[in-house]
């Protein structure tokens, strides 16, 4: 939701602010604008409607020189995406420019007010209104940039990451936070000298340098061109920044040779996943060591109840994990959505666990929902993929997914590691509760070990689906069936398949079939059903009975070898025998080459499909 970077030091400002938003372009990408303090002391300010590259285009000829500047990718919120309401805005005076990631809730009452005082507006968004207060606090105050930053923010409700230019002032930066990311880079120029960049998240920053600061909350930061970097609260009390050192390469940035960050990102799983139990899983002395546990043992044993908030695809591998904790660990685990969650007083006691899963870990909704948490004194868990995200920092511990960035918007290397690290919590637990028989621990330990084989198997051997999906271009529904543990994987192929090819699909247990959306099927509907040969096999074989009776299309999941489900199919893809409990992760894979494909045959954008943006930090 909109993407933020900064830049100030000896470098030239453009190329940098560019690149940058490239990378965050995934967080947004209606509309884009520069702003930059050229050597003269001309502060200006360049938008476009649609993609960074149009904003690039726009520029050809025009002076783009300067040392400091800020930019700007948006998912719009308030106001139409066109080049008015993008950002960077200027104030009245043009003396400031402004670009910012959040919503301001009470935009309307303080542009009322700002208005009455005879400030007058260009666009109509929530961001003009900051930029606009904080300078008539200048002038109220006759104070200088940065405290009026801090008066304004003191009227602000809602959540921003911002960043500031004075024209009056070319070699200082200003920037704030709250409930929105922010982070500062530290580099230094070839000089010895600090230079600071700004990002919403690491991925513009890794390039120049691997020293970051994260701001929290209601902290504002001003940087110059002497190295002085100085952050206080909102109350002026001055904060020590901690230097983090990212794990992060550059490679995991670039496509590698794929078209899409989405093809790269499905066929990195076997490795991505390799990497997440790493040191967690040991088969040699059949263990599973979570530092997050293990560090807080009594928590587990007392809990009498899990409740994991969630949205969108987080929310389906939290079901997954629901179906897991509950088989292996015997503990009554609630699955909500985060949104829901936070606005209906929910009942939270003294022993409950709430876990939060999001692969940002910046998504509003499961950030408030844990805040509630927190207040009615829950122990919070954190299972986030982006390393010192705000919710990964909310929480009391928690788990990293460590799959590397996910850059397409749809995810898929963070679902199966979502529900892999899930598995883990969930062996981790039991071991501690003793509730699993030593022997069935040992069996779910070292086939959890060969997910990441047979994922690259599934991935090999399912090598035909960019033709057979040709076959779908112009169909206008699919239901996804699954049962059991595979009914949150039949949400998921759904979710994916509308997000980026726009086909409508619904994702239903099985067996609800008959309680009405039976009624849909036709010659025309294709029906995927998630089949393996565990679980409730029987019952799912007589569902596809049911629908073939009906003439609907059947694609099928089956487990190899598995000639009947096979021969009753209109096609299949193939996956190897596994655990039930484990089937989601393998199942899943033709279900996102098949959205992949069907996506690419109708010509869409699918790293960056319409009106979605990565990462969703407005509610
Ligand atoms: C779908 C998708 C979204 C996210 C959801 C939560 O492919 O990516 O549904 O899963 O917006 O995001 P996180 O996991 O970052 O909290």
């Amino acid at each position: 939701m909109c993407g933020i970077v900064g830049y100030i030091g000896d470098q030239e400002a453009y190329p940098i602010l560019i690149k940058g938003l490239h990378r965050l372009e995934y967080r947004g990408y209606d509309s884009a604008g520069i702003s930059l303090i050229n050597n003269q002391g001309t502060l200006s300010v360049y938008k476009s409607k649609g993609k960074v590259s149009a904003l690039e285009k726009s520029v050809e000829g025009k002076d783009i020189s300067g040392t400091i500047g800020i930019a700007h990718t948006r998912w719009a919120t308030h106001g139409e995406p066109n080049a008015t309401n993008a950002h960077p805005h200027f104030s009245q005076s043009k003396n400031l420019s402004l670009v910012h990631n959040g919503i301001i809730e009470n935009y309307k009452s303080l542009r009322a007010e700002l208005e009455k005082n005879g400030m007058t507006f260009c666009s109509e968004t929530d961001t003009e209104v900051l930029v606009q207060l904080v300078e008539y606090m200048m002038n109220s105050h006759r104070c200088d940039l940065y405290t009026a930053v801090q008066l304004a923010l003191k009227n602000v409700v809602g959540a921003y990451a911002i960043a500031i230019l004075e024209k009056s002032h070319p070699d200082q930066l200003v920037c704030a936070r709250k409930g929105s990311p922010l982070i500062i880079g530290v580099g230094t120029t070839p000089s010895g000298r600090k230079e600071f960049y700004l990002g919403s998240d690491a991925t513009p920053i890794i390039e120049y340098t691997n020293q970051v600061i994260y701001l929290n909350d209601e902290e504002i930061a001003i940087m110059d061109r002497t190295g002085r970097l100085d952050i206080t609260n909102l109350s002026n009390v001055k904060q020590t920044p901690q230097l983090v050192t990212l794990q992060m390469n550059l490679d995991q940035l670039e496509k590698g040779g794929y078209p899409h960050f989405m093809l790269k990102e499905i066929w990195e799983q076997p490795a991505a996943l390799r990497t997440c139990i790493r040191g967690r899983l040991n088969v040699v002395d059949k263990d599973v060591l979570l530092s997050g546990i293990i560090d807080h043992k009594d928590k587990f044993l007392k809990c009498r109840r899990i409740i994991i908030c969630a949205c969108g695809t987080s929310w389906h591998s939290a079901l997954i994990g629901k179906y897991f904790i509950e088989e292996a660990c015997k503990i009554p685990v609630e699955v909500e959505y985060a949104s829901e969650f936070r606005y209906r007083n929910p009942v939270i006691l003294p022993d409950d666990i709430v876990i939060a899963v999001s692969q940002s870990g910046e998504t509003a909704d499961t950030l408030a929902a844990i805040q509630l948490a927190k207040e009615h004194g829950a122990f919070l868990y954190g299972i986030c993929n982006v390393i010192g995200s705000s919710i990964a920092r909310a929480t009391h511990t928690g788990t990293y997914l460590h799959v590397g960035p996910e850059i397409g918007v749809a995810s898929t290397k963070a679902f199966t590691g979502q529900v892999i690290t899930l598995c883990l919590l969930g062996l981790a637990i039991a071991k501690e509760k003793k509730t699993l028989p030593d022997e069935l621990f040992h069996i779910l330990v070292d086939e959890l070990q060969q997910i990441p084989d047979k994922m690259q198997w599934t991935l090999e051997n399912n090598k035909d689906i960019d033709k057979f999906a040709q076959m779908f271009t112009y169909c206008k529904n699919f239901i996804y069936l699954g049962r059991g543990y595979n009914y949150p994987v039949a949400l998921e192929g759904a979710l994916k398949l509308k997000e980026i090819s726009y086909i409508h699909a619904e994702g239903y247990p099985a067996a609800e079939m008959k309680h009405g959306p039976i009624a849909l099927i036709d010659e025309e509907m294709p029906v995927v059903v998630i089949a393996p040969k565990h679980g409730m096999y029987e019952k799912i074989v007589s569902n596809i009975q049911e629908i073939k009776s009906r003439k609907g299309k059947i694609i099928s999941v089956v487990t190899q070898g598995d000639e009947v489900v096979r021969n009753m199919s209109d096609y299949s893809f193939i996956i190897p025998d596994t655990r039930d409990c484990f089937v989601p992760m393998l199942a899943v894979i033709p279900l996102q080459l098949l959205s992949y494909y069907v996506a690419i045959s109708k010509g869409r954008n699918v790293d960056q499909p319409r009106n979605l943006a990565k990462s969703v930090t407005v509610e």
